[in-house]
């Protein structure tokens, strides 16, 4: 048996990372589209770049790390050995390559949670051994989340909300790409460039998936979804100026996203990444689905984590 050859990889590999991938995580559905989409997509978020290293032995892809890096902050990504290839440092030696290749100017590293393109927004603790095996590189858990799943059985009624909304001179309605400069001043003052990222990817689709809500042509809140991972019945992002919280705009908002996502032939919508649970809860339902460990660390590990 040879030893293990590592190399970048490239979109050509996508068939036998998709084998990789779908072996190391059965409870995922992998497909050569999604993957293409994770892990080699047209343009990264502002800022960002991304590569991914792949372990050969015996011309068989034995295992991949998957890196993402902007000016001060890299990520580790999807990552997966082989079965038969487990517990000889495989994942350690492309991890640390990954980590060896970013700018000196990366200082902090977390796992998962890409922002802007991302499969999972932490480690879901189930996979135990990824879980031992981040923990044994120094990782430290800081934070969870949780995705949260709705049930699109039936249309959500907009109309009484919006005609309450229209009194208050608030308007709903779908984005167009006439909409971009308003997108480009409301993100740089409320929610930044990772999420005008996302709702211009929503022009992506024939008939834009970006809600808006306005008053006097001023953008209040905005909601997307299907942005990424479109498999899935993918929410998200969505946001309302702290200004205009309170008045029921996210809701109205929200249901328009459910909406589409049901016509689209959707039998519920996953609402990833969250954040205040209630509201979803209360708007339309949602029950947490699945939990995430947010995992981070300095890039320069402490004396004490070796
Ligand atoms: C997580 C994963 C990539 C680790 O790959 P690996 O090549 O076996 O890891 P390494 O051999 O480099 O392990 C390095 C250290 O991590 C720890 N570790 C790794 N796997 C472990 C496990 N199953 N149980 C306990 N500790 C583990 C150990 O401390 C290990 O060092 P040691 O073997 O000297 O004790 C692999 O288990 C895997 O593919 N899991 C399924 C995919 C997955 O869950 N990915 C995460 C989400 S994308």
């Amino acid at each position: 048996m040879s030893a293990p050859h590592v190399r970048p990889a490239r979109p050509e590999d996508l068939g036998a990372l998709t084998a990789l991938l779908s072996d190391a995580l059965p409870g995922e559905h992998f497909s050569q589209e999604l993957l293409r989409e994770k892990l080699f997509p047209d343009a990264w978020p502002p800022g960002k770049d991304g590569t991914v290293l792949l372990a050969e032995q015996d011309g068989q892809v034995i295992g991949m790390q998957q890196g993402v890096h902007a000016r001060d902050k890299g990520w580790l990504g999807l990552m997966a050995v082989a079965a038969s290839a487990r517990r000889r440092g495989i994942a350690r030696g492309l991890a640390q390559q990954v980590i060896d290749a970013w700018p000196e100017t990366v200082s902090e590293i977390e796992v998962l949670a890409i922002p802007g393109n991302y499969f999972y927004p932490g480690l879901d603790p189930r996979l135990t051994g990824a879980l031992c095996f981040v923990e044994a590189l120094g990782f430290e858990r800081f934070r969870d989340c949780v995705n949260l799943v709705a049930g699109l059985e039936h249309p959500f009624p907009t109309d009484a909300e919006e005609t309450r909304l229209a009194a208050a001179g608030v308007r709903v309605r779908r984005a167009t790409p006439d909409d971009d400069d308003l997108l480009v001043r409301f993100f740089d003052a409320q929610f930044g460039a990772d999420w005008l990222y996302e709702a211009r990817l929503a022009f992506a689709n024939p008939q834009p998936c970006l809600h808006l809500a306005l008053r006097d042509g001023e953008l209040l809140g905005f909601s997307a979804h299907s942005t990424q991972n479109r498999a899935w019945g993918f929410f998200g992002p969505m946001g309302t100026a702290p200004a205009a919280r309170g008045l029921g705009i996210g809701r109205v908002l929200l249901w328009h996203c459910l909406n589409d996502l049901r016509a689209e032939g959707h039998r519920s919508a996953v609402i990833p990444w969250v954040g205040p649970i209630s509201f979803y809860h209360l708007a339309v339902g949602a029950v947490v689905e699945r939990v995430f460990w947010r995992y981070r660390r300095d890039r320069v590990r402490k004396k004490a984590d070796h």
